[in-house]
């Protein structure tokens, strides 16, 4: 199996070691099911290679864009790591979920004057500065609120990570960040370090996401040191955080490329303390800020299928109960899938079919040219493996169609997380 927290059992699929069919029955479908034990094993892999690594102090910053719900927070917290937050919705989560706001790094190239506000308000721990005009406010509003705020400045290495467009951000004309390159980012260290509000605590860059090869985050630390270096001898000011940003890849299907993220860490770091002292530098502390990686093996989306259609000569579909509201990552990048058949998990696969959502759009396709049994028929219970990131959080309300809920697995039981949108929920903010 791709991962080892799937099982089949008498035919069935299990996640977590747990009948999926009977949760599917118990809560309904469409369903997202997550294994608590594998989000806390993969935060714990992340804090244990940080705290022995080259680099002091250094920490992961969990990228809660990719996963985003009050529990999931209260999680991440106890694990011991930071947050990455996007927005106030972000904030105000992680906040009421009773995370430590002096851990959050609020990231984002467009802060409005109110996101600024409020994250300052919730305590937010640094932010991390995209562009010149948010230097100005920020340290504006700070000074009114009488807060002198902890800050990093994002920074674009013109690194090329070997990903797919929509996700790689860390090139030169990139809406992220100012390029090195062309010495913006050096002027914005200036500005910034002029500011008596905003304290210049180190740089950040993210490079893209599903990254695989193990060169990426060593060629990323080059350039950010070589600049770091650049700030120390033209501006007098030395870095105390390094952040690199998140975008370790994971495994969607057999055969796909792997990276063992434990050891790349360990690499990058003694990289990073042998280019300081090589720059006469003080070795910064690290930042890495996963996504994908602490959440995505942890989640899979139950589906109960409506029709089997089979076009003699053309192309058979197998019609399920949710679709591109709560899996919009095919119709957006052609991301592959690994499909299983969760009450009938070990029958040949003898028919290929694709395998489309509820939605009106032909665009609404989950996956195309699944195998699937022969014999699957209505009723029948589909699983999409690997879906625990970047899923619920990119759900949409398209067609009306209410989201699914989360339901939490963990040493055998199962809790609710999130519950299923209703009817009468959307139509929450609806006046009549
Ligand atoms: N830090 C920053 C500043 C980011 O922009 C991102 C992701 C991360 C960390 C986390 O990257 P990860 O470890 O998850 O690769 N919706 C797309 C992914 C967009 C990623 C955006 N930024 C998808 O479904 O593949």
């Amino acid at each position: 199996m791709l991962y080892d927290n799937i099982t089949v059992k008498d035919g069935k699929l299990f996640f977590a070691g747990m009948d999926t069919t009977l949760l599917a029955k118990k809560h309904g479908t469409p369903l997202y099911l997550m294994d608590e034990d594998r989000i806390r094993g993969n935060c714990r892999a992340y804090r244990d290679a940080l705290k022995g690594c080259a680099c002091p102090d250094s920490e992961a910053v969990y990228a809660s864009k990719a996963c985003s719900f009050a529990g999931i927070y209260k999680m991440i917290a106890e694990e011991g790591l930071c947050a990455d937050v996007v927005s106030p919705g972000e904030i105000y989560t992680a906040k009421k979920a009773g995370f430590p706001m002096e851990r959050a790094y609020f990231q984002g190239n467009n802060k409005t004057d109110e996101d600024i506000a409020f994250a300052i308000d919730c305590g937010v721990g640094y932010f991390v500065c995209d562009n010149f005009e948010e230097l100005d406010v920020l340290d504006r509003i700070a000074g009114e609120k009488g807060v002198r705020q902890k800050i990093l400045l994002r920074v674009t290495p013109g690194i090329d990570p070997h990903t797919y467009a929509e996700v790689s951000t860390g090139k030169v004309d990139s809406k992220f960040g100012v390029a090195i390159e062309t010495g913006q980012a050096a002027e914005a260290v200036q500005k910034a370090l002029s500011k008596k509000n905003l304290i210049f605590e180190g740089i950040h860059c993210h490079v893209g996401s599903m990254v695989f090869d193990s060169d990426v985050f060593l060629r990323a630390s080059a350039v950010m040191l070589g600049f770091a270096a650049e700030i120390k001898k033209n501006l007098g000011a030395e870095i105390k955080i390094l952040d690199l940003g998140g975008g370790y890849g994971v495994k969607y299907y057999p055969g796909q490329g792997e990276i063992d993220i434990p050891q790349n860490i360990k690499a990058v770091a003694k990289r990073v303390a042998e280019l300081s002292e090589e720059y006469g530098l003080k070795t910064p502390s690290l930042r890495l800020e996963p996504g994908r990686s602490i959440v995505a093996d942890a989640g899979i989306t139950l589906y109960t299928v409506g029709s089997v259609k089979k076009i003699t000569g053309y192309k058979n579909y197998v019609s399920v109960d949710g679709g591109m509201t709560d899996n919009p990552r095919y119709a957006l990048y052609e991301s592959k899938y690994t499909v299983l058949t969760a009450n009938k998990a070990d029958s040949p696969c003898d028919m290929t079919a694709d395998l489309v959502g509820r939605c009106c759009e032909s665009g609404d396709i989950i996956q195309p040219g699944v195998s699937f049994p022969s014999s699957i028929e209505r009723g029948d219970a589909v699983a999409v493996l690997t879906t625990g990131a970047y899923n619920y959080s990119m759900a949409s309300n398209y067609n009306r169609v209410p989201r699914p809920p989360i339901v939490l697995l963990r040493g055998g039981s199962d809790r609710v997380a999130v519950r299923r949108e209703s009817l009468d929920d959307l139509l929450s903010n609806d006046i009549v």
